[in-house]
Parts: C-alpha cells; sequence; structure tokens
C-alpha cells in the first residue's frame, strides 16, 4: 500500500489496498498507526460487499449495533445505511440526517467509539461538484493550543456526554423525521462521564474530549462556569484552522479517529440528490480494558 498524506491538517489517502481482500498484521499495524497520526483515512475505488465491508472493520475492534438504528442491511445489523433516498414503498431506506452538526461518535458510551467507517456508494453531485461532505477537526492540535491554565485545570476533569442532546438538537431542526426517544430509549442510554482530556491510545499524545453534540458538563465546575467553559471549548476546537473535508467520490472508504477528531456531514444536497453509504461503528475495545475511557 502507499499511504499519501493530504499536507493538510488531517487526511491521507490510503492507495493500492483492495480491502475486499484478508489483510495482514503489518499492514493492520500500519493503518493502525496511520489513522492515529492522520485522524481521517480514505481508500478510494473499492468495490466491495456489505460483509467484506464488516470484514475489514472487524479487524480493528468490536462493532456496534446501534440500538436506535432500523436502517441496516439485512442479514448485517452491524453495517448500518446513511442515506436519503425512499424505497418504492414509500419508506425511507437509510438514516437521512445522521451526524449533521459537530460532534464525536459515541461519546455518550461508556466504551467510547474508535473508528467509524463508511463506503460510499453514490454520492450527489453538482456542476461536477461532490455534495455532502464530511467536515473533521484535529483535536490533537485543538488540545496543544489551549491555554496553559486551562490545560492544567481540565487535567483532572471530567464531563457529562449525553446521547439525548445530539438527538433532540437533530430532531428540533425543521423537517426532522426523527421521532421523539422513548422513556425506554433515554433509560437505555443514560449520561456518561470522561476525562476531559484523553491520552489518545495510538498517538499516546493529549487530546481535548469534548464535542457540542453530545459534553453537556465539566462535573468539576459550577454549572455556571461549565457553561462558559464549554461553550470556549466549542468556540475553540471548530476553528477553521484545525478543519480538514472530505470531499466523496462513489468508491470510497472513508475511516475515522473518533478520539482525536469531531465530524460534521454537510446537508448541502436535495432530496432527489441521492446519497448511499454503509457504515460500520468500531468500538474502542481493544484501547479500553473497562467500560470507560
Ligand atoms: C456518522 C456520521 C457523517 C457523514 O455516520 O456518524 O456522522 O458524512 N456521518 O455521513
Ligand atoms: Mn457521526
Amino acid at each position: 500500500m502507499n499511504i499519501v498524506e493530504s499536507g493538510q491538517i488531517l487526511g491521507a489517502r490510503v492507495e493500492d489496498l483492495d480491502l475486499s481482500q484478508p489483510l495482514s498484521v503489518i499492514d493492520f499495524q500500519t493503518l493502525e498507526q496511520a489513522l492515529g497520526r492522520y485522524g481521517v483515512l480514505s481508500y478510494p475505488r473499492q468495490t466491495l460487499t456489505a460483509l467484506q465491508l464488516k470484514q475489514f472493520a472487524e479487524h480493528f475492534g468490536k462493532l456496534e449495533i446501534n440500538v436506535a438504528n432500523v436502517y441496516q442491511v439485512p442479514g448485517l445489523p452491524e453495517v448500518m445505511i446513511l442515506s436519503n433516498k425512499i424505497s418504492a414503498d414509500g419508506k425511507p431506506v437509510g438514516l437521512s440526517d445522521a451526524g449533521q452538526d459537530w460532534h464525536t461518535d459515541m461519546s455518550y458510551s461508556k466504551m467510547v467509539a474508535f473508528t467509524n467507517i463508511l463506503y460510499g456508494l453514490e454520492i450527489p453531485q453538482r456542476d461536477g461538484e461532490p455534495l455532502g461532505n464530511t467536515e473533521f477537526c484535529n483535536m490533537h492540535a485543538a488540545y496543544a493550543d489551549l491555554p496553559a491554565e486551562l490545560k492544567h485545570r481540565l487535567e483532572d476533569m471530567t464531563i457529562t456526554h449525553d446521547f439525548a442532546k445530539f438527538w433532540d438538537a437533530m430532531r428540533a431542526k425543521a423537517g426532522s423525521s426523527r421521532a421523539p426517544l422513548t422513556p425506554a430509549q433515554r433509560q437505555a442510554k443514560p449520561p456518561v462521564s470522561h476525562p476531559a482530556i484523553l491520552l489518545h491510545p495510538i498517538t499516546g499524545r493529549k487530546v481535548l474530549y469534548a464535542n457540542p453534540g453530545y459534553a453537556m458538563r465539566i462535573n468539576e465546575m459550577s454549572e455556571a462556569e461549565s457553561d462558559t467553559t464549554l461553550a470556549f471549548l466549542f468556540k475553540h476546537q471548530l476553528q477553521v484552522k484545525y478543519q480538514y473535508k472530505h470531499r466523496w467520490q462513489v468508491g470510497d472508504v472513508l475511516m475515522w479517529d473518533n478520539m482525536g477528531t469531531l465530524h460534521n456531514a454537510v446537508p448541502d444536497y436535495r432530496p432527489d440528490e441521492h446519497r448511499y453509504i454503509q457504515r460500520c461503528q468500531v468500538m474502542a475495545n481493544r484501547y479500553f480494558a473497562t467500560e470507560s475511557a
């Protein structure tokens, strides 16, 4: 394989690797290191069955089966469908608004997500330009640039993350088809706490582990101070200088490091401009022995 760095704040392209074929231990280790270093890896021109996508993803850890997710490839519950398409009988084919604001995946879970792996089968285009880009922010860099005093204060602090925050925010947007979370769903995903600063398991460097999608409260601060500090952190971590954009092409596999990056799905395409993506979410169980990062 050949890894071509983007030369930007995040991102590299992995060429000459056929993901439908078995992955050697050496190649896995190379990809794991590259994912830590570049945060976002793309593999162009892949041809995969959903089973092959799942088998590739399984090298990286345990796959999630999303409880809120009814959009699964038949017989393969670990492969979720993100799409704005509607089937012949009028039903949505996939989750149509996944990730359409800044967040990181599964910070609301005791066992956090390691890497999300997406396979783009249909990508909307207009005037020759791809639509529905996925944008990322670099949390190694955001941590490094924090004021020294804040770094020091956050060192021993924890943040509460809540699944319902993002769900309710997405639901409140015009035209959302998300149903209200049932009491049972809310109970199944109670808020959890994680350190505000994580030692990244691949790079061994510190990252800021906060995100506007799910972070609710810095537990060791008063509510007022937590609100002010979180507002500062959200603004800080989303600065354009930390951002990188993946411009999709059909056949791309895109994977990102959820501990070292935030992401945002850009909803700039119309219902008649179709996007269809298969997705496997890999949990961080290979790095964290217990249920808490
Ligand atoms: C996700 C997500 C982004 C995209 O799958 O968690 O945020 O561009 N997707 O589809
Ligand atoms: Mn996401």
